[in-house]
């Protein structure tokens, strides 16, 4: 089944205890945390400091989505933090390879990102080694984005890539993903379904959860 993971960056900030406890009774399966720096991104979010304090609140894992220059400075800041999994992007890391391995090495799981533009076949080498690929399917710095369809061929191709090569790398599409294009998405290859606003912006977030999942 199709893991949930509400991307709490759409959440009631001045409620998150509340926020975070209704996404659990909703059923979803974790957190997604996006940290945005200003610079790889045109927004700026949350830091590990505010992670840390999600954590002690949260019974989901927290599955922590960095869009930050160079993030290998700051790995083991978000594993202390909290992160269950921690991604990165293979546009913002010029050692690709040595961070995903420390990464894992902190006792993680260890995710890369790449953006629309980005080709899935760029992957072909780091694919081995790591546990999520995030499709993203808008270009990120904000929730709220329209999805973009041709993110489901890349989905395909990168499916196969896996598939080809007897890997049990889960993909998680990020970005525009609703009940309304979730079958689809799903039916591509994903195993994880990332949502924001069409989750808390939803007046009934079970019944998000139960369409999305059901399609
Ligand atoms: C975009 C973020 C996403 C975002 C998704 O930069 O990485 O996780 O919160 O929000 P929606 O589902 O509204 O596109
Ligand atoms: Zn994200």
């Amino acid at each position: 089944m199709v893991l949930i993971a509400p991307s709490i960056l759409s959440a009631n900030f001045l409620d998150l205890r509340a926020e975070l406890k209704a996404t659990e009774e909703a059923g979803a399966d974790l957190f997604h945390v996006d940290v945005m720096d200003g610079s790889f991104v045109p927004n700026i979010t949350i830091g590990p400091f505010v992670i840390q304090q999600i954590k002690e609140a949260a019974r989901l894992p927290l599955d922590v989505h960095l869009m930050i220059e160079s993030p290998d400075r700051y790995i083991a800041d978000f594993v202390k933090a909290g992160a269950d999994t921690l991604t990165i992007h293979l546009e913002a890391d010029r050692h690709l390879h040595r961070s995903v391995s420390y990464i894992k090495e902190l006792g993680c799981k260890a995710g890369v990102a790449i953006n629309p533009a980005t080709p899935v076949e760029s992957l072909q080498d780091i694919l081995p080694e790591v546990d999520v690929v995030v499709l993203m399917s808008v270009n990120p710095g904000f929730g709220g984005q329209s999805f973009i369809w041709r993110s489901i061929e890349k989905l395909i191709r990168l499916k196969r890539m896996i598939d080809q090569r007897g890997l049990d790398t889960l993909i998680e599409v990020d970005g525009g993903v609703s009940p309304k294009n979730a079958a689809q998405v799903v039916d591509a290859g994903a195993g994880i379904l990332v949502m924001g606003s069409a989750f808390y912006k939803s007046k009934d977030y079970m019944e998000t959860v139960r369409s999305a999942r059901s399609g």
